[in-house]
């Protein structure tokens, strides 16, 4: 057994990093290792000078915004829009502080709410529960970036959107991100956002980093080149699972 094993990379700061990689190749467990959803073992998280690794979880919510592929995940479906984003702005404000939110907190709401293009400056106080998931997953990366995170993670957020709205929180994201300067580490399956967006991308598979694309090279890949990629990955995958078989047959 085996959860990831010598991932080693450094991610600089405003760097908008792409996981691509099959299923099960430890993107997912790459970003929890990273959010504190479990400790390692052994080796060592650190964010800028700061040994994280032992944080736990939602020490380190103070600094990492997350959105994940479900939907339902990250909101308060009970509580309304505007209860939900009191919650994001308060994040890494120290307990008491909430009191010192400006008075018209609503109308920052409203003004912050409405470049998302779904009409819901107007619907503050209905429960979030009550939307569609391309709205949730909207209003959830808006909460994840309320307070700029020192790192944001994305877990195939738009995976479970219909290609309109995919493209809509897309693009919505490739804006937030360049606005503010995130350091962001997005995972997709779609080699499309992985082309358009992001300055690097790093391709996993088996927990390990098979290639790290960035600066020109990244700047230059199309669509084919990623498939390529995945191709030649496969192709000597078929090659080891040969050889084990052969060196398996020799042994009995
Ligand atoms: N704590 C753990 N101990 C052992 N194995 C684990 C642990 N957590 C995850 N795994 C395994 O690690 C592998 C990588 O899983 P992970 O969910 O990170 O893949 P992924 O790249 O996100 O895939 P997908 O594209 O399907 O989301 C899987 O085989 C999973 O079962
Ligand atoms: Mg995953």
């Amino acid at each position: 057994m085996k959860a990831l094993r010598n991932i080693q990379c450094t991610i600089e700061d405003g760097s908008f990093v792409i996981l691509l990689g099959t299923n099960g190749s430890g993107k997912s467990t790459l970003l929890n290792a990273v959010a504190g959803t479990f400790l390692p073992d052994l080796g060592k998280i650190m964010m800028d000078d700061m040994d994280i690794t032992r944080f736990p979880e939602h020490k380190r919510a103070k600094f990492i915004g997350r959105v994940f592929q479900n939907p339902f995940s990250g909101t308060a479906p009970d509580m309304s829009i505007a209860e939900n984003l009191t919650l994001a702005a308060k994040r890494g404000l120290r307990r008491g502080f909430g009191q010192a939110l400006q008075k018209n907190i609503m109308e920052e709401f409203r003004e912050r709410v409405r470049p998302l293009n779904m009409g819901l400056e107007d619907r503050l106080n209905n429960p979030i529960g009550k939307l569609s998931g391309g709205q949730r997953q909207a209003l959830t990366l808006l909460m994840a970036t309320w307070i700029k995170p020192k790192l944001l993670l994305l877990d195939e957020h738009t995976a479970a959107l219909d290609p309109k709205t995919a493209n809509k929180v897309i693009k919505l994201t490739g804006d937030i991100i360049s606005k503010d300067h995130l350091t962001t580490m997005m995972v997709t399956h779609s080699m499309q956002q992985a082309v358009n967006l992001g300055d690097r991308i790093l391709m996993l598979h088996n927990g390990k980093i098979m290639h790290d694309l960035r600066g020109e090279e990244k700047k230059r890949l199309k669509v084919p080149d990623l498939l390529a990629l995945f191709d030649d990955i496969r192709k000597k995958e078929q090659v080891d699972a040969s050889a084990a078989e052969m060196l398996q047959i020799n042994y009995i």
